[in-house]
Parts: C-alpha cells; sequence; structure tokens
C-alpha cells in the first residue's frame, strides 16, 4: 500500500470512530427521548456522568501506572461525550414544555450565550486563576495536595454540577416527565425511529429546518477546515488565523444576543432562511476577500447569520414540534450536525492540503482551492438556505425584503389575502381633478362591453362609512374646540377603507366583477401622509393591514394645478373641510400623488386633468382595456342564430 492511501485509510478511520458513538447513540437517544420518561433519562444519564467525571482524576490519584490514569481518562470522556448524546434529547425536547411558548426565544437566547459564550470564558479564567495561584504557590514553596491540583479540582467541580442537576430535575422538576400519554410505547423502537425520520421528511416546516441547519454546519465546517490555509492566503499566520476564529464567536455572540431586538417582529420562519442565507453568503463572500479587514467583516457576519439560524432554529424546533416526535426530531438534528461538522471540517482540510494554488493564465490573478472549496461551500449553503426559505415561508407572496425592513421597525407586512378574478381600477387626484366625470365614461363603455361594473368611492361607500364620512368631512361650524387630530384622521378613513373592502371591493372582486373606486389607499398617503406631514410608510402599513394588503391593478392619476382644481371645485358648492385646507397643503398633496405615481410607473396612468374630457376618456379607456381579461366567447347558442341568420 503506499503512503498516500495509507494516510488515507487512516484519516478515514479517525473519523470513523470519531464519528461512530453520534451515529449509533443519536438515533437511539431520539427514541429514547419519546418513548421514556425524560426526567429519569436525565437523571440517570447525569448520576453517570457524576460518577465518571469524579472517577477521572480519582484513577489518576491511585494508580501508580501514569498510562492506566491517561487511559482511563480517554475511556471515561468518551463515555461522558456518549452519555450527553442520550442527554441532550431528552433535555432538549423537554424544555418547550416547562416555558411559555412566547418566553421560548429568550430562554433560548440565554442558554446558547451561556453556553457558548460564558461558560467557556469563564471556565478558561477559572483555569487560568488556578493555575496561576498554583505558580505563586510554588514560588513560595507551597505544595497542593496531590488530590487538589487546578485539573482535578476542576473536574470534580464538573462532576458535582451533574449531581446537581440529577437532583434538581428529579426533586424540583417533576414537569418533565409529562409526556401527554402519547408515547406510543407499543410501537417498537424501530418502529419509531422508522416514523421519527418519516416525519421530519414529510413535513416542510421540520424538513427546512433541518436541511437548512444542516447545510450552515456543512459551511461553517468548511470555514473552520480551510481557515489556518486561509489565513496563510492573507499572508498572515497564527495570529490572522486566531483573529478569524475569535470573529466567529464574536459573531455568533452578536446574533444569538442582539438578532431578535434586530430583526424585530419578522417573522422566525423568515428570520432562520434569511440567517442561512446570510451567513453562507457571507462564506462566499470570505472566498473572494484578500484583505484582512474584509476578512473580519465577512467571518463576522458568518458568525452573526450562523448564530441568529442557530437561535431561530432551536426556537421552532421546541416551539412548533409536537411533544411526542421533539426528541427524535432533535436528535436527527444533532447526529445530523455532528457528522456533517466532523466530515466537512475534515475533508476540506484534506482537499485543500492536496490543491495547493494555481495562476489563472492571463489574468494575473490565483485561484487557490481554499478559495474554491469556499466559494463552492458559500454557494450551495445560499441554496441550502433558500431551499430551506421556500419550504417554511409562513408568509407566501409578501415580498421578503419589504417585510425585514417593516419588521424591523416593528411593523410585519401582513399576509395579502386572495382576490381572483376581478379587476381593481382606482381613480386618485386632488380636488377638482374630475374623477367623477372619468369615472362615469369609463363605466359606461365597461358595461356597454357586457361587463360587471361596480362604481364605488371613499369615503362614504357604505352605511357605516358614510357616518364615517360626516365625522370627517363636515366642518365644525358653531363648534369650538380642536380640529380633527391628524391620527385621528387617518384612522377614520381607514376604518372606512377596511369595511369597504371587505363588504364591497372584495365581494364584488372575488365575483369576476370590475371595481371603479374613487379614491383609495393613495389618497390617505397623499392627503395624511405628504399633506397632514404623517410619516407616509405608517400611514401606508395602516393601510395595508385595513385592506388585507389588497392593491389596485391600476391607478389612473388626474394631475391637476390645485389652484386651478380648488377655483373648479368651488364651483360645486360650499368647501368640506379637506378643501379648505392652505393651497400650500393641496401643492403637497400633488407632489404626494406624484411621487407615489413616479416610485410604481407600471401601475400608474398619469393624465393631465386640464386636457379635452373626450381625450382623458380615451387614454383611459385604451390603458384599461390593455389590462382587462378578453371579453368570454358569445354563448354557442347565440352563435348559432347568428350564423343561422347570416345563411
Ligand atoms: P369627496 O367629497 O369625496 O371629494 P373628491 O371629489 O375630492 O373625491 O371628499 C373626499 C375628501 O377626503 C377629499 O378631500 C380627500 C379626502 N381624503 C383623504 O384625506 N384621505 C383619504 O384616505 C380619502 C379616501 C379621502
Amino acid at each position: 500500500m503506499d503512503s498516500g492511501a495509507a494516510k488515507g485509510l487512516a484519516f478515514g478511520g479517525v473519523i470513523a470512530v470519531r464519528l461512530l458513538p453520534a451515529l449509533v447513540l443519536g438515533p437511539l437517544a431520539g427514541v429514547m427521548a419519546d418513548r421514556w420518561d425524560r426526567r429519569y433519562t436525565m437523571v440517570v444519564c447525569d448520576l453517570l456522568r457524576f460518577v465518571l467525571f469524579a472517577s477521572i482524576p480519582t484513577v489518576v490519584l491511585f494508580s501508580d501506572d501514569p498510562v492506566v490514569g491517561v487511559g482511563w481518562a480517554a475511556i471515561a470522556t468518551f463515555l461522558i461525550e456518549s452519555i450527553t448524546l442520550i442527554w441532550l434529547p431528552a433535555k432538549e425536547a423537554a424544555v418547550p414544555n416547562l416555558i411559555p411558548r412566547a418566553r421560548l426565544e429568550a430562554s433560548n437566547q440565554l442558554t446558547l450565550v451561556t453556553t457558548y459564550g460564558i461558560t467557556p470564558v469563564l471556565a478558561a479564567l477559572l483555569l487560568a486563576g488556578l493555575n496561576q495561584l498554583n505558580a505563586s504557590l510554588s514560588d513560595v514553596g507551597v505544595q497542593w495536595a496531590a488530590w487538589a491540583t487546578p485539573s482535578s479540582l476542576a473536574l470534580y467541580f464538573n462532576a458535582l454540577s451533574r449531581l446537581a442537576t440529577a437532583l434538581v430535575v428529579f426533586f424540583g422538576i417533576r414537569e418533565i416527565s409529562g409526556h401527554n400519554g402519547k408515547n406510543h410505547k407499543s410501537d417498537s423502537m424501530i418502529r419509531q425511529f422508522v416514523d421519527g425520520w418519516r416525519f421530519v421528511g414529510k413535513t416542510p416546516l421540520v424538513r427546512g429546518l433541518v436541511f437548512g441547519i444542516l447545510g450552515a454546519f456543512a459551511a461553517g465546517g468548511v470555514v473552520i477546515g480551510t481557515a489556518n490555509f486561509f489565513a496563510g492566503e492573507l499572508n498572515g499566520g497564527d495570529s490572522t488565523f486566531a483573529i478569524l476564529f475569535a470573529t466567529i464567536f464574536v459573531g455568533l455572540g452578536l446574533g444569538i444576543a442582539l438578532g431578535p431586538r434586530m430583526i424585530g417582529a419578522l417573522s422566525r420562519r423568515r428570520w432562520f432562511g434569511l440567517s442561512i442565507i446570510l451567513a453562507a453568503g457571507s462564506v462566499a463572500l470570505l472566498a473572494l476577500a484578500t484583505h484582512l479587514s474584509v476578512a473580519v467583516a465577512c467571518t463576522l457576519l458568518v458568525g452573526v447569520g450562523a448564530g441568529m439560524a442557530f437561535l431561530s432554529g432551536t426556537t421552532l424546533l421546541g416551539g412548533e414540534v409536537e411533544d411526542d416526535v421533539r426528541g427524535r426530531v432533535f436528535a436527527v438534528v444533532q447526529t445530523g450536525t455532528r457528522v456533517i461538522l466532523m466530515l466537512a471540517i475534515s475533508l476540506s482540510g484534506l482537499l485543500v492540503g492536496v490543491g495547493g494554488s494555481r495562476a489563472v493564465a492571463g489574468t494575473g490573478l490565483s485561484i487557490s482551492s481554499t478559495r474554491v472549496l469556499l466559494g463552492v461551500a458559500g454557494v450551495l449553503g445560499v441554496a441550502a438556505g433558500l431551499w430551506a426559505f421556500r419550504q417554511m415561508d409562513d408568509k407566501p407572496g409578501v415580498p421578503v425584503f419589504a417585510d425585514l425592513f417593516s419588521s424591523m421597525r416593528g411593523r410585519p407586512l401582513g399576509i395579502p389575502e386572495p382576490v381572483t378574478g376581478g379587476v381593481f381600477i382606482v381613480f386618485e387626484g386632488g380636488e377638482g381633478a374630475g374623477k367623477s366625470t372619468q369615472i362615469q365614461h369609463l363605466a359606461a363603455v365597461l358595461t356597454a362591453q357586457g361587463r360587471e361594473v361596480i362604481v364605488t368611492r371613499e369615503p362614504g361607500a357604505t352605511e357605516v362609512g358614510s357616518r364615517i364620512r360626516r365625522m370627517v368631512l363636515e366642518t365644525n361650524t358653531g363648534q369650538s374646540g380642536p380640529a380633527l387630530a391628524p391620527r385621528a384622521e387617518a384612522l377614520l378613513y381607514a376604518a372606512d377603507r377596511a369595511h369597504h373592502v371587505s363588504t364591497v371591493v372584495r365581494p364584488a372582486l372575488l365575483r369576476g366583477a370590475i371595481v371603479i373606486s374613487d379614491r383609495y389607499v393613495d389618497s390617505s398617503l397623499a392627503y395624511q401622509g405628504a399633506g397632514r406631514s404623517l410619516a407616509v410608510d405608517e400611514v401606508q402599513w395602516l393601510s395595508a393591514w385595513a385592506t388585507g394588503g389588497l392593491k389596485p391593478h391600476l391607478v389612473v392619476l388626474l394631475d391637476i394645478d390645485p389652484s386651478v382644481g380648488l377655483a373648479r371645485a368651488q364651483l360645486r358648492g360650499s368647501p368640506d373641510r379637506l378643501e379648505r385646507e392652505s393651497i400650500d397643503f393641496h401643492e403637497r398633496v400633488r407632489q404626494g400623488f406624484l411621487d407615489l405615481a413616479l416610485a410604481e410607473p407600471n401601475r400608474y396612468l398619469v393624465l393631465d386633468a386640464t386636457k379635452d374630457e373626450k381625450e382623458l376618456a380615451e387614454a383611459i379607456s385604451d390603458r384599461v382595456g390593455a389590462i382587462l381579461p378578453p371579453l368570454p366567447e358569445p354563448k354557442p347558442a347565440n352563435r348559432r342564430v347568428r350564423e343561422a341568420a347570416m345563411s
């Protein structure tokens, strides 16, 4: 056998041995967590770990042969790791039963930050402190007792903390036992195991979660496996490696600690997918980084994304997976992540070692296997994230980034209620723009084509609406007291709209009718937003909530100079509350409408309202004609009659 093959075999052997416990015990642990009383599983595991931890320094102390001590330490560590594999799914599956669902995220945040952030740091500090003490004591000639060296103390401490956990769980947290009587003990263990996998494979949310988590761990493993080589590529050495490594953990901590506050009210399912995409995308960018500062920024984002994915993934698994399969699902994740992480770290290390770097002919660039590997891992990770996102998205059809930015400010976008069939056309414009006249023209044309047309308006198309209309538009003549507050005005228009959409517009659209409304959401954005200077996006959110996200297919904006329009409107009679506003107010309203049209030109037809009435009517019916579905074929019976008449 040549040495390369031997190395490969040895390597494979080492990996197999390291993975074996996870592969064997992981699946078993899941079934155990779902089948048996989780409290007893945890207590037995912790008592065993108590004995094993305590045995390591004790055996070292009492055996004369150092080989025995070291050997037992290795065996005990292996056993402890194996028992932990059984303990974890039981614990993870129990936690969601003890904590109200709304608190689960905060609780996970705390657990993850303490487990991965604070505990290792505290442990390291404690050990460093003890060592320091050791050194100073031996300087002054004081010897530690043989049983109380720093490392023995640490192990005894570990042992006692396991004992404490066992006692607390056994006597203090009896609720852990609860299975709601659904532990399916009558099924065989193998059957339960197979059912667990089937559940993961069949449930889109869980499938997406598991796949996303595994993708993230694979990408993370490649980063860790190549970090050393990558540090070399940046012309750095051990310190560069240390910086990158530390940055990942800083990012993880930041993502876990600050993530929820940053994303606000975003759907946690969407957050999970986006976090995976962020982490993996940053790995892909890392592949291109040639400067340490860029590499540090990318690495930080890898950490932030991974931390957020970790937190949201754990919370979703805990909160949305039923108790009776939860242990198995956690076990699949636990086993999967271990296997993937280990494989990714070692395989990427191996591949990079073999690859080296090559110059790309004629470009002066050099491509190294490290970068290729990072790039591929990043791209595959992004694909896994996208796939996971699609599997578990709870707001399909809602634009992702708009939702994200809106959620960051505490106002997640609503899920649009479906409309099928009908066409929704809205006329907008300032006072005296001539909307009513044009609406009549259009309605006449469409009705003549044999279509069902509903003409309506805001505010005041319904009985409730007309009461609201009086509240907003009637001038408070003869009354003293403040004018209607801008926010109250916005809410009243929104209330009218909510009722109007739900009782008039949506039912008509569902029937397949053409709905023409004199004013809609844009009036609120222009009058209450631009005119009254409320934040336009807040008014937008309010309207979107009121309408369940219903948007018009086309907005016809009749644009007019307010001085001309108001003069026209005055001919109609005494001005309402809004018509009496200053010319500046109406200027802002006009600009507000034009800005909206500019932002979405495809959905708007902007016309100069001073043009000839007929010319305007033609332009409008042309444009509307282009978006209407073709008229239904005349009924066969009619055709036969017509054909008969022609022959
Ligand atoms: P209306 O008499 O229907 O007038 P117009 O012929 O101008 O449509 O009055 C509606 C008034 O309400 C108008 O001045 C615009 C205002 N308005 C808002 O301020 N916000 C809104 O959301 C809506 C629908 C109308």
